[in-house]
């Protein structure tokens, strides 16, 4: 009797929990992003674009220019590029991900959290976007997306720097391809548009506005896919996983044997 008033107070909660998850996790974490990024640019609020513009002027405008011109070194090194075409989709990226203000004009832009709330890097994407007509932050509509079309778009284009499982990769010159599960929809549908440093620039004549949806679906999916069974080991894939039951085997069998030898009547008599 108390077994099972221990496995209902354990149950229930459960399973409220479990029921109660979804619902409050997905719409908030899908829609919230995609809206609150998709009503950034105003260009015509002044207001918005002086306030991108004095951040601007304080964090930007030593490497990129007083008009986003950018900034050649004396040396042969830019301090930083040309904003004019960057566009809100830049901007937004780079900023949205933490990768700019950058500290050292030779330092890859790696993934931080970001250097500005998220009014502030309103007005910033404004004020970038307004230098000239550089892309504009992609809609993102994961609802009826294709994630198995998602996925062939994925293999051709961005498995073989992102790896198979969005976990990245090492590219040339000591700069590597970031691990894709911290970005979120509009972050990933921004990189594909900008292009950010040896990424290549994917517009919609190479990957359409329906497609793009479908390959954001497919990066969503890969941070949590359903498993295909056995542990995940790291998804690591088949072959590893092959080798980890072969060595579970093995070891099992050792015991079995040791087992066995122990309690084999010979070595009792000896006893
Ligand atoms: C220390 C110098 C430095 C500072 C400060 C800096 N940046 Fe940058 N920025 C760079 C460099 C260098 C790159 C090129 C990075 C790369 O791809 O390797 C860059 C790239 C960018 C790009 C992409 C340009 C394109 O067309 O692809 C954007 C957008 C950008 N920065 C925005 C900003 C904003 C906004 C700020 C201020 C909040 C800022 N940066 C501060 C050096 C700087
Ligand atoms: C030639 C290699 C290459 C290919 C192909 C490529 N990427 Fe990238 N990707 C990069 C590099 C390098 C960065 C980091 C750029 C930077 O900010 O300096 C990056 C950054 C990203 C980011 C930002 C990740 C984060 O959370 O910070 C996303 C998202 C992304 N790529 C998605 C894609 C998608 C989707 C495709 C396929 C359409 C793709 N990439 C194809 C090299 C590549």
């Amino acid at each position: 009797m108390t077994r099972r008033l221990h496995l209902l107070l354990v149950a229930v909660p459960l399973l409220v929990a479990g029921a109660v998850t979804p619902l409050v996790v997905d719409p908030a974490d899908v829609d919230g992003t995609v809206e609150a990024h998709g009503a950034a640019a105003q260009p015509d609020d002044e207001e918005l674009l002086a306030t991108g513009r004095e951040l601007y002027e304080r964090s930007c405008a030593s490497c990129h220019g007083e008009e986003g011109e950018g900034v050649d070194e004396p040396g042969q090194t830019v301090r930083g590029p040309s904003l004019q075409e960057a566009g809100e989709a830049a901007a937004y990226y780079y900023l949205s991900t933490g990768r700019m203000p950058l500290s050292n004009s030779d330092d890859q832009p790696v993934r931080k959290p970001p250097a500005f709330d998220d009014d502030e890097i309103e007005a910033l994407v404004a004020y970038v976007g307004s230098l000239g007509d550089g892309p504009a932050i992609p809609d993102v509509d994961l609802e009826g997306a294709d994630v198995a079309a998602g996925g062939v778009t994925y293999r051709a284009n961005c498995q073989p720097c992102h790896s198979a499982s969005g976990s990245g990769g090492a590219l040339s010159y000591g700069r590597s391809a970031p691990r894709l599960a911290d970005a979120t929809p509009t972050e990933v549908a921004a990189a594909v548009r900008v292009g950010p440093g040896q990424m290549p620039v994917f517009g919609p004549e190479v990957i359409d506005g329906d497609e793009l949806d479908d390959l954001v679906a497919y990066v969503e999916y890969l941070r949590d896919p359903e498993d295909p069974g056995g542990l995940p080991i790291g998804r690591t894939g088949p072959i590893p996983e092959g080798f980890v039951a072969w060595l579970v085997g093995m070891v099992a069998l050792l015991v079995i044997v040791y087992w066995i030898g122990t309690r084999s009547p010979i070595r009792r008599s000896r006893a």
